[in-house]
């Protein structure tokens, strides 16, 4: 089945390049905390691309949250994977793949200050801005995108489709 080319690998690249060379501005002290499943191949590009000294001195952590079946929201976002208990002190900068309605940066966001750290930001690849229902800011964001489902690079429909390189608007009706 070939798909239809949304965001090509070179444009995602050359996005994901500006985005961590913004970050290089950070000061030091960062610790990462990829959403998984659906940041994991934009995150693994993030971190690689990150200038030096950070990418010397950056630590990160992962945590998983699910709330959707197929392309819909099906319940409010839970924790598979609970934040770290390293935050303290820490910069922290939450890197997702993709904001919709906003709940699970949001959901996030409302756990991590127990842990003290010293700053929280977020950093997103797409940002369907439309379905927005929380007050997330978004400190880094790479695409803004209209409100279509998408998949690849890292996100899914019922878990498939992960691995392509590209993103893909999904069109339910040409599935395989
Ligand atoms: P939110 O909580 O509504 O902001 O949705 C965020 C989560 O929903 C993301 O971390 C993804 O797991 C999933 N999601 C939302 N829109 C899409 C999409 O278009 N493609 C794949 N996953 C999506
Ligand atoms: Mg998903």
């Amino acid at each position: 089945m070939k798909l239809p080319i949304y965001l090509a690998q070179d444009t995602i690249q050359s996005r994901v390049q500006d985005l961590a060379n913004q970050i290089g501005r950070e000061g030091e002290n960062l610790l990462f905390i990829a959403v998984m499943k659906g940041a994991g191949v934009f995150f693994a590009d993030l971190i690689r691309s990150l200038p030096f000294p950070l990418r010397h001195t950056s630590e990160y952590e992962f945590v998983e949250l699910k709330s959707y079946k197929g392309t819909q929201a099906v319940s409010e976002p839970y924790f598979v994977k609970t934040p770290p208990k390293s935050c303290k002190g820490k910069n922290v900068i939450i890197v997702d793949g993709i904001v919709d309605t906003g709940k699970t940066l949001k959901t996030l966001l409302n756990v991590l200050p127990e842990q003290e750290p010293a700053s929280i930001k977020t950093c997103v690849l797409l940002d369907k801005k439309c379905k927005r229902a929380t007050n997330v800011l978004l400190d880094y964001y790479g695409f803004i995108i209209p409100d279509e489902f998408v998949i690849g690079y890292g996100l899914d429909y019922n878990d498939k489709y992960r691995c392509l390189p590209d993103i893909h608007i999904y069109d339910g009706s040409k599935e395989t």
